[in-house]
Formats: C-alpha cells, structure tokens, sequence
C-alpha cells in the first residue's frame, strides 16, 4: 500500500505517469466516470480549505466513487482530544482513502503510519503539499512543454510557502533547473530546503529581494500569498503583506511566454487585473487540481486506465 506525504514519495517516472494520466483524464474525463465506483474517500480538515477539499471530492464522485468527511478540526473529535493515529485508525473503517490537512508538520505522515488504507498529505503546516505539486508541474509542463531548462523565480512568503518547498523539492529532479527566491529578509526559504534539496543536487540558485529585477530572467513566475494564519503577530503581517504586487506594469518586464502561477487563494499580491493576460495560468491550475486528484486516488487505489489497461503505480 502506498501514500503520498512528499512529493519524493514518488520516483520521477511514478510522477511523470501520474501527469500523463491526469492529461489523459482532462482529454475524456467521460472514459472515468465509473472506474471507482463503491470506492469512498475521507477528507479529514483540521484547517480551511476551498480548492484542496472539495475537489478531492470532485475527483472521487467524478470517478464514480462518493466523499465524506470533515471541514475544520471543530467538527471532529479532535476537540475532545482524539489523536491522529487514532482518527486514522477510526477512519480507515469508514474509507477506502484519506485525505488529511493539518496545521501540524508530520500529522499526515503519522496517519500513515497508523491507517490501513492510503494517507495523502493534502498540506501539513508550513512544510508540504505534494497535490499542489503534481498540480504545479501538470501546468508547467503544459505551458512550456517540458520540466527542464527552466528559470523559475518564486516571490513572497517563502518561509512559510508549503507549496513552494515541495514544489522546489520536484524541480530538482530534473535537470538545469535554476531558482529565483524572491522575498523580505523575514519570509527567506528556510534554510533546510537550501541544505537538504538545492546544495545536494548542485542547483544553482539566489535570494533576492527585487521582483522588477528578476522578472526578465524568469521562464516562470510562481506568486505567493502572505499567510497571516502562521505569523506570531499581526503587526509584522500588516508590515510584510503587500511587499510585492504584480500588476499589468510589472508583467511588461516578464518574457511574452512566461506563465505566472499561484497556488491560490491570493490576496493582493496579484492584482484582478492580470487574470486577463495570457500568461495568468493560476486559473488552469485550480482546473488541473481536480484531474491530477482523480489520477492520484486511481494510482493509489491501483485502479487501471480503461484507456491503457495499466496501473500508474
Ligand atoms: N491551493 C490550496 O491549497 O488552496 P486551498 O487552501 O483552498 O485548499
């Protein structure tokens, strides 16, 4: 049985079939309609969620399968003081798959160790979220073709960013990939994903704190919200929020080609604006979500392609 806490979880070519079975899904989603059928997934949200939550469930009764589940720890018997492992356990009797978001880094691992079904991260904390990920790669390899050669400059709260440390940790895989860290001093990527992901894999990469400047280098732009939810103090929120805005002026100094992603939801830091230009992909994102999660429940509930007669996993 297998889960997905983080994106390495998945070797590079379990990853790639995962994308190119997405792909085959956003073409016929029609040819899927019934490949899960009686399957059940539960979604456990200890933290808010729009895009995440509900199309996980989207995915399931897309596949023909149904969802169930809760939207913020309140609802659950963790106000009690029910644990993780013993919600997963509990859980487990109820579904044939989890989806599990947490403030704390490492619960959705912990679920894993304890469920007896697959366990997906769908966030932990500020640590990870590898469905954004496959999310983020499926849209960058729709926009430019491939996943290699690429300059990609991420802007914000990198600090806290769960789906800029997981999607930095799946770009390195391939090869000549280059990095842009665009942020305050305060919101710099934490230091373990320089020492454990980019220096390991000899990537080259700078902080900076210009987004004017950097933007001419860049093949993709990756725009981050500054998350309020994980700051000590309001006053350093307000002080740091609206460091960087894009808007239509800025986006004139950016290649013609070069998509702006954002895992959403966004506040102010790109302006409604830009959703006109064609370089806004952050949209096809939210779309792509729906099918990368019909593809990751088929792989790990091992449930073949009609269209290939395979499983991805
Ligand atoms: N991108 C993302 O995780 O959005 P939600 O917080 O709405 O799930």
């Amino acid at each position: 049985m297998r889960h997905l806490i983080d994106p390495l979880d998945f070797t590079l070519e379990e990853t790639t079939k995962v994308l190119d079975l997405a792909d085959r899904i956003a073409e016929s989603p029609e040819v899927y309609s019934h490949v899960a059928d009686g399957k059940k997934i539960a979604t456990l949200f200890y933290e808010p969620s729009t895009r995440t939550r509900l199309s996980f469930e989207s995915a399931m009764l897309s596949l023909g399968g149904k969802s169930l589940g809760f939207a913020g720890a309140e609802q659950s018997s963790a106000t009690k003081g029910e644990t993780v492992a013993d919600t997963a356990r509990v859980v487990s009797c109820y579904a044939d798959i989890i989806a599990m978001r947490h403030p704390k880094e490492g619960a959705p691992l912990r679920a894993s160790m304890y469920a007896t079904v697959p366990v997906i991260n769908a966030g932990d904390g500020g640590h990870n979220h590898p469905t954004q990920t496959l999310i983020d790669l499926m849209t960058i390899r729709q926009r430019k073709g491939h996943l290699d050669h690429l300059t990609v400059g991420f802007c914000g709260d990198l600090k806290f960013g769960r789906t800029v440390h997981s999607l930095v940790n799946s770009l390195v895989r391939h090869p000549e990939n280059e990095f842009y860290f665009i942020s305050p001093e305060e919101l710099k990527i934490p230091d373990y994903v320089i020492e454990e992901t980019l220096k390991p894999n000899h990537s080259f990469y700078k902080e900076v704190t210009s987004l004017e400047e950097t933007l001419p280098k860049l093949d993709i732009l990756y725009m981050t919200r500054v998350q309020k939810e994980r700051f000590f103090n309001e006053e350093d929120y307000v002080r740091l929020k609206d460091t960087y805005i894009l808007n239509r002026e800025k986006l004139n100094l950016a290649q013609p080609d070069m998509p702006v992603l954002h895992p959403l939801p966004r506040v102010d830091e790109i302006v409604s604006d830009v959703d006109q230009d064609p370089r806004a992909a952050y949209f096809d994102q939210v779309q792509n979500g729906k099918y990368i999660r019909m593809a990751l429940i088929m792989a790990l509930l091992e449930i073949p392609d009609p269209l290939t007669g395979r499983t991805v996993l």
